[in-house]
């Protein structure tokens, strides 16, 4: 076989083998086929994209080209969770506690943040003490013990796919729909689930800017599932505005545990028993949602979910007390207001530019190499649809360190995320659709893309 040969075929439109797929992708990992070669393979499927079959041979041959976690010694359906990146995303902080103590177990594998958008690693290592390294005994040993555990990704999981994405980020060829299907879903497979949840997000602040791409996106994934042999579920939600009120670690830990306690965020509560219950559906924990919400909600209420996210923050070596007293987070030595510079109805509040703001102040990475501030972000007080008056505060500033310049850089960077209108403005929609292996469900018209 010569990989010249695969290109051509690929430019031409047609179908890779297994064997085929299975050359390239060992080849490359190998360091046998150069990264000139993978570029125009890469650049071929972005033009001409893939068949199903073949979307879901280039996920195995990825997911089989490094370290496969067997998760077998743990008992039940494990169920994994994966949300595609958004701003003030703090789901699995409150779904990982809420589904383990529903009794589903949650083995879990998660990264840190990078730009605009936030990392559950990151998230957790605010809490003081807590441990995200563990060895798979480890790892294993507490969820069979506790129910859940979240650590970080280990170095050899689908080194494959590292370095096909390390490639197509300097070859323009990131956003083809089979290229993020199979290395989202690898990274799952390796990652041992039977099952898999998907937060597939929509709008400004996400990576498909449109519901037409976010489902296309999510189908795919779907369909790897389907051809791999594990049930998958892909929920589309909006990241229009930030999910939860909360950007910054230790704010959107606490934002996490006010969401356990039966207060904090409805945007981001709506959210995580959303995918909460299907994901017990998928562990054959609830026969079907409605009773997997009745059984979240209850955890909520009782605080049966707020005492499963004590034993894992103390399993993980963190110090539970947090969970009592969030004034033993890393906080803030400034908290600085933004107002409202005009009366009326908010419109809009861009994602990304407040996921930038937070990372200007310290909370995120503008490099993999950044150094984070755990106790540093944004917090907001208004979201689309609601009312202000003149010199209301839209969101406040953590900051530490920094000078007047920044502190202005970034107020003037989030009052800018901000547009007022006169006209009363609608709430957006949260969830857009549904897709499973029985189809895609619209939760609402589709025409209402051009809002997006
Ligand atoms: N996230 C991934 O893990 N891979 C992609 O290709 C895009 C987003
Ligand atoms: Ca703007």
């Amino acid at each position: 076989m010569r990989t010249v040969d695969l290109i051509r075929k690929k430019r031409d439109g047609l179908e890779l083998s297994a064997e085929e797929l299975a050359f390239l992708i060992q080849g490359y990992t190998a360091g046998d086929i150069p990264d000139y070669q993978m570029a125009a393979w890469a650049m071929a499927v972005y033009f001409r994209g893939m068949t199903p079959r073949e979307t879901a041979q280039l996920t195995l041959e990825m997911a089989k080209s490094g370290e496969q976690i067997d998760l077998s010694p743990i008992s039940g359906i494990k169920v994994d969770k994966h949300s595609s990146g958004g701003v003030g995303d703090t789901g699995s902080l409150v779904i990982v506690p809420l589904v383990a103590a529903a009794g589903a177990p949650v083995a879990k594998m998660s990264g840190r943040g990078l730009g605009h958008t936030g990392g559950t690693i990151d998230k957790l290592e605010s809490i003081p003490g807590f441990q995200t390294e563990r060895t798979r005994e480890q790892f294993i040993e507490q969820v069979n013990r506790v129910g859940a555990a979240v650590i970080g990704q280990t170095g050899d999981i689908t080194p494959a796919d590292k370095k096909l994405y390390s490639l197509r980020d300097v070859t323009s060829t990131v956003d083809s729909i089979p290229l993020i299907a199979s290395s989202i879903m690898s990274k799952k497979l390796a990652a041992g689930a039977d099952a898999i949840v998907l937060d597939v997000k929509v709008g400004g602040g996400a990576f498909m800017k449109t519901l037409d791409d976010a489902i296309a996106l999510a189908e795919t994934m779907v369909s790897i599932g389907v051809e791999t042999g594990r049930e998958t579920v892909a929920v589309l939600t909006g990241m229009e505005e930030p999910l939860g009120s909360s950007i910054g670690n230790a704010l959107e830990v606490r934002e996490a545990i006010e969401v356990l306690q039966g207060k904090g965020s409805p945007r981001l509560l709506e959210v995580s028993l959303t995918l909460g219950s299907h994901m017990l559906v998928l562990a054959g924990v609830a026969a079907d949602l409605t009773e997997a919400r009745k059984m979240l909600q209850q955890i909520i209420a009782d605080g049966s979910g707020l005492r499963k996210l004590k034993d894992m923050i103390a399993a993980q070596e963190g110090n539970p007390a947090v969970v009592d007293d969030l004034s033993l987070l890393p906080g803030a030595e400034r908290i600085v207001p933004v107002r409202a510079a005009a009366s009326g109805y908010v419109a809009a509040v861009e994602a990304e530019e407040i996921g930038v703001a937070a990372m200007l102040l310290g909370a995120g990475r503008a490099t993999k190499e950044s150094v984070i501030d755990l106790g540093v972000g944004v917090k907001l007080f208004k979201g689309i649809g609601d009312r202000v008056e003149q010199g209301d505060i839209l969101a406040e500033l953590y900051i530490n360190g920094g000078g007047d310049e920044l502190e202005n850089q970034v107020a003037d960077k989030v009052a800018g995320a901000f547009s007022i209108s006169p006209e009363k403005v609608d709430h957006p929609a949260l969830i857009y659709a549904v897709v499973s292996r029985k189809g895609t469900e619209m939760l609402v018209p589709r025409q209402d893309e051009e809002r997006l």
